[in-house]
């Protein structure tokens, strides 16, 4: 039977290659962007505007797509933005905006597709977290401490936490919850010196999803399948 995945952030990045992906291994594939201007054709691939922080249009979307079985529920979008986030000269309007995005935007997807997905065969709810977000990654790896990564960081770790939060619902619905670290990856927001490439980690994400069942609800996983500490 098909699968269908529904995709945030679908227009470059990261969220382009699982678009490519998942509809290349015969997914049905709904991708979100923001614009879609630009948004480039792929077989199997249903394109939607969607600002993940417009919540009117989320809800709207959720209501187009009603009686729409979504396997996979993929919150993808995000932003890092390294300006205004060093002690000194934080910009706290900017750190709004990315807790938003990065935090609060995932959980309104979930709350508004949860009956879709609970609806699928296989009933699988993912966020892109980051290994950022890790206090025991900042403990052991000992960078940045100080550095421009406080918006970003701030936003993941809620994400995470936001997320577990709401783990007890999504599983008495049958819903398995996942964040996944994509690795350090060259797309604009992880840059052009990053060790991984986008189809080189998204291809392990989409084995990960594709094996992923009822054991690994409420983990942390990072694109090489270890568990991330956090
Ligand atoms: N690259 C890495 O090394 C890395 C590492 C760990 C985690 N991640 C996470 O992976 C995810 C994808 O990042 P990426 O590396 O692919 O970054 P990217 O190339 O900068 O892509 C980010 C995507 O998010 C979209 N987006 C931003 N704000 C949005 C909004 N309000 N509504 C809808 N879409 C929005 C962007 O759309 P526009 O084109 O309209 O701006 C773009 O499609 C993010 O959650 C990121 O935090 C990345």
């Amino acid at each position: 039977m098909t699968q269908t995945a529904l995709v945030t952030g679908a227009n470059r990045g990261l969220g382009l290659e699982f678009a490519r992906q998942l509809a290349g291994k015969g997914w049905r594939v709904h991708a979100c962007a923001r614009y879609l201007s630009g948004v480039e054709y792929i077989a199997g691939v249903d394109w939607h505007q969607l600002d993940v922080t417009d919540f009117s249009a989320v809800d709207r979307l959720a209501e187009e797509l009603r009686g729409e079985k979504i396997d996979l529920l993929l919150n993808n979008a995000g932003v890092g933005p390294r300006e205004g986030a060093a002690l000194g000269s934080i910009d706290y309007d900017l750190w709004r905006r990315v807790l938003e995005i990065n935090a609060i935007a995932p959980v309104k997807m979930i709350e508004a597709f949860v009956e879709h997905v609970a609806a699928s065969q296989r009933k699988l709810v993912a966020s892109i977290s980051s290994e950022l977000g890790a206090g025991e990654f900042i403990d052991r790896v000992g960078v940045g401490r100080s550095g421009p990564w406080v918006h970003y960081r701030s936003s993941k770790a809620a994400l995470n936490i936001a997320q577990r939060s709401i783990d007890g619902d999504l599983a008495k619905r049958g819903i398995t919850s996942l964040l996944l670290h994509p690795g350090w990856v060259s797309t604009d927001l992880g840059g052009a010196h990053a060790s991984l490439k986008p189809a080189d980690s998204v291809a392990a994400l989409v084995a990960l999803i594709e094996d992923a069942d009822a054991s690994m609800h409420g983990k942390f996983i990072a694109h090489d399948g270890r568990q991330v500490p956090w």
